[in-house]
């Protein structure tokens, strides 16, 4: 059983994308996570190998996203664990950046968007779906995936990340 590849920066995945982006029949799944992996996690894994001939999981803990600055410092974080997992669910490659990778010129840049992040989840949560936008976009443009995976549990996220997807004409 081959290994989890772990990758930290944009310039070590560079190589590897082209490969995949090269050929033709390679398709690169993506599943996006902030870690803690679980059963959800693992079905998307599923899928994503079932339907492309490579997967990639990031491991980001998105500090844009969290409202309190507590929530995100104890937001459990769970690396060998979740390696040990992704190595079992045979995932080819993680992708688990440093913050500045992600964030080089700080909080200097924000997707917003104006209407469905506004209702529901949104007034209680200022700014998060603005976060998770914004790291969705970047992680996107890192990795360059032909497939990306969310949870439909949490269904205000994925109905803006399709609309993103479809708003900025991203090739996922
Ligand atoms: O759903 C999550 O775990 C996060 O919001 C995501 C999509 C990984 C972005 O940080």
């Amino acid at each position: 059983m081959s290994t989890t590849t772990i990758i930290h920066t944009k310039d070590q995945w560079q190589p590897y994308r082209d490969k995949h982006l090269k050929s033709t029949d390679t398709t690169l799944g993506f599943v996006p996570t902030m870690g803690h992996l679980h059963d959800g996690h693992e079905s998307l894994i599923a899928k994503s190998r079932q339907q492309n001939t490579h997967t990639i999981v990031s491991i980001f803990v998105n500090p844009t996203q969290f409202n309190s600055p507590q929530d995100f410092q104890h937001y459990p974080k769970t690396l060998d664990e979740d390696v040990k997992k992704l190595n079992q669910w045979q995932v080819d490659y993680l992708f688990f950046p440093e913050q500045q990778e992600l964030y080089p010129g700080g909080d200097q840049f924000r997707l917003e968007e104006n209407t469905l992040a506004q209702i529901l989840e949104g007034p209680c949560r200022p700014g998060h779906f603005s976060g998770v936008l914004t790291v969705v976009l970047k992680l996107l443009n890192i990795l360059k995936p032909t497939r990306a995976y969310f949870g439909e549990k949490d269904y205000q996220q994925l109905h803006l990340i399709k609309n993103m997807v479809q708003e900025f004409f991203l090739p996922v």
